[in-house]
């Protein structure tokens, strides 16, 4: 185990100032900071790509911010950004370029990586999913009975899945009369795809494999059982070609699973699982939504992209969002960030964001093999509002831990239920600003005093019903959910990732952390069907036993 300790921090001159300078605004209230500067909303905002972010409810100052962008600067961010961009082997330790930013850049002629342009072959490859996608929603492209294909589900886990997941949901209200239903399969647990065979049909459904390595047992295994449910339903071995595809970068493994290679769509090592929503794995989202929604996906973060290259740090929207996520992390130890999109459509961006975070920054050795001695990247959860407010808001507001949370708000909404939206906004509004401002004591006790409260109980019921406020948000606007702007968000999201973790020196890019576990699961596997388990702990013996029986 490494020697963490949270808040022993590197002795660099930036990260020194910062210490020293933390000593004296620690407990500094935000309310005050607006009481003594009526441009702070102003000052402390920044629109980029169609985003709005307003970072004024945080608990920085104008030096404060001026000495986190300095560790920005420190850390060289600029010149590790241009060098992902370029395509430098920046994921070391497996020895890869990083270049999803590729995948959406319409505008550059080429990019060359080892004397090979990518972008041809990233254009002709969505060209040829994109065609896909558009025969399937228009009917072109039709079951082996000559039935139109009602039902797409893609079997994929990770980054295979979680993003076009998301995507799917979030751009619901986008869909049209082409677009075929469509069903994610993840889980090893049979319940998963159990549940998508109850609903489909053998002659109108697409099963999509979607795997980067196209050796995950989850996707195998699931993608296995649909073929025999396929077959089994009287479909010839011949009719597997109209009833499967695959997207992957391992030709030969698909091949060898019988999936023809024409049905095939692929991508690159340098693409990363959890940054591959927009290759060929986003093929889910253009059989939904159509070519036209894929391409604004992608200029949405293209237009990111542009701003995070070109706006100097401290303008610049995901360096903002990583040093004010760095200055909690570091200095107030808080554990964790609270995602709270106040949209029902965006009810699977915590969980995207969970493995976009926690798989690249969840580390404790740095880029050069060395323990960390300080905290890296923080827990990422959360839910929608409003339903959020009534389950775990009571512990943002009043518990002991400083939990800093993202407020995600699109201003126009994608239906008719105006009052609703109204009220959703409010809603969002109201929290960041009663997390903020809190609610004193002393004001507490005047309210109970006109309310009328027995004296005897106002003394110990101010108490509980204080706030202390000083917790800091974020809020992101969006125009409107629609595809654009979700591009932007989810780019904003991924660089924000970046820059932190080259402040805290990570690898972010690789997981060796998710490995051990899967190999351990295949002993663990073989152990229960043969009985032979010595190599396993007391539990898992007891627990294997009990199993057994
Ligand atoms: O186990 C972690 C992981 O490797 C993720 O990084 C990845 O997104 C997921 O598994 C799925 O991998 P694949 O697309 O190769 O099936």
């Amino acid at each position: 185990m490494s020697n963490i300790k949270a808040l022993e921090l590197p002795k660099t001159p930036a990260w020194s100032a910062l210490a020293a300078h933390y000593e004296v605004v620690r407990d500094h209230h935000i309310a005050d900071y607006f009481a003594g500067d009526a441009q702070r909303a102003q000052q402390f905002s920044i629109d980029a790509a169609g985003l709005f972010l307003d970072y004024s409810k945080n608990r920085v100052n104008a030096q404060t911010l001026n000495l986190l962008t300095a560790l920005a600067k420190e850390a060289n961010i600029e010149q590790r950004r241009d060098a992902m961009f370029a395509g430098a082997a920046i994921n070391e330790t497996e020895g890869r370029s990083v270049l999803h930013t590729a995948l959406r850049n319409s505008k550059s002629v080429t990019l060359k990586l080892n004397d090979v342009d990518i972008l041809q072959g990233v254009r002709s490859e969505r060209e040829r999913m994109l065609a896909f996608a558009t025969a399937v929603r228009e009917g072109a492209w039709l079951g082996y009975t000559g039935k139109r294909i009602s039902d797409v589900v893609n079997i994929g886990i990770g980054g295979s899945d979680l993003g076009p997941r998301m995507v799917c949901e979030a751009l619901k209200a986008h869909r049209d009369a082409n677009s075929p239903r469509v069903h994610f399969v993840a889980n090893i647990d049979g319940a998963a795809l159990d549940d998508v065979l109850k609903e489909v049909h053998p002659e109108t459904t697409l099963f999509v494999v979607a795997s980067k390595t196209f050796t995950t047992i989850e996707t195998m295994t699931n993608a296995q059982s649909a073929r025999t449910w396929f077959l089994q339903s009287g479909a010839p071995e011949t009719a597997v070609a109209s009833h499967f595809a695959a997207v992957s970068t391992n030709g030969s493994a698909v091949a060898k699973f019988g999936i023809d290679t024409k049905n095939m769509f692929g991508f690159w090592d340098w693409v990363g699982g959890r940054y591959s929503v927009w290759s060929v794995i986003g093929v889910a989202i253009a059989v939904s939504f159509g070519a036209k929604v894929f391409n604004e996906f992608l200029a949405g973060a293209e237009a990111m992209d542009a701003h995070f290259c070109e706006a100097p740090l401290a303008q610049n929207m995901p360096v903002v969002m990583a040093i004010l996520g760095v200055w909690y992390r570091n200095f107030y130890a808080a554990p964790s960030v609270a995602i709270l999109p106040y949209s029902e459509h965006l009810c699977r961006f915590p969980a995207y964001l969970q493995q976009l975070d926690m798989e690249s920054n969840g580390k404790a050795v740095t880029m050069d093999g060395k323990w960390v001695s300080y905290a890296t990247g923080p827990i990422i959860w959360g839910e929608p509002g409003t339903n959020g407010q009534h389950a775990f808001f009571q512990l943002l507001h009043q518990g002991t831990e400083l939990i800093p949370a993202d407020f995600i708000l699109p201003v126009q909404a994608t239906h008719m239920l105006k009052a609703h939206h109204e009220l959703l906004t409010a809603n969002c509004l109201a929290q960041s600003n009663a997390l903020m401002m809190g609610k004193s004591t002393a004001q507490v006790r005047v309210e109970l005093e006109k309310a009328n409260v027995p004296k005897e109980k106002i003394e110990t019921l101010s108490v509980h019903r204080t706030f202390t406020g000083n917790r800091p948000s974020n809020t992101i606007l969006l125009p409107q959910l629609d595809a654009k702007a979700l591009g932007a968000l989810v780019a904003l999201y991924e660089h924000k990732v970046f820059v932190q973790g080259v402040i805290w020196e990570l690898n972010s890019f690789d997981q060796w952390g998710v490995e051990l576990g899967k190999v351990v699961a295949l002993d663990v596997q073989r152990a229960l069907a043969s009985g032979i388990d010595e190599q396993f702990d007391g539990s898992t013996r007891a627990l294997m036993a009990r199993l057994r029986t």
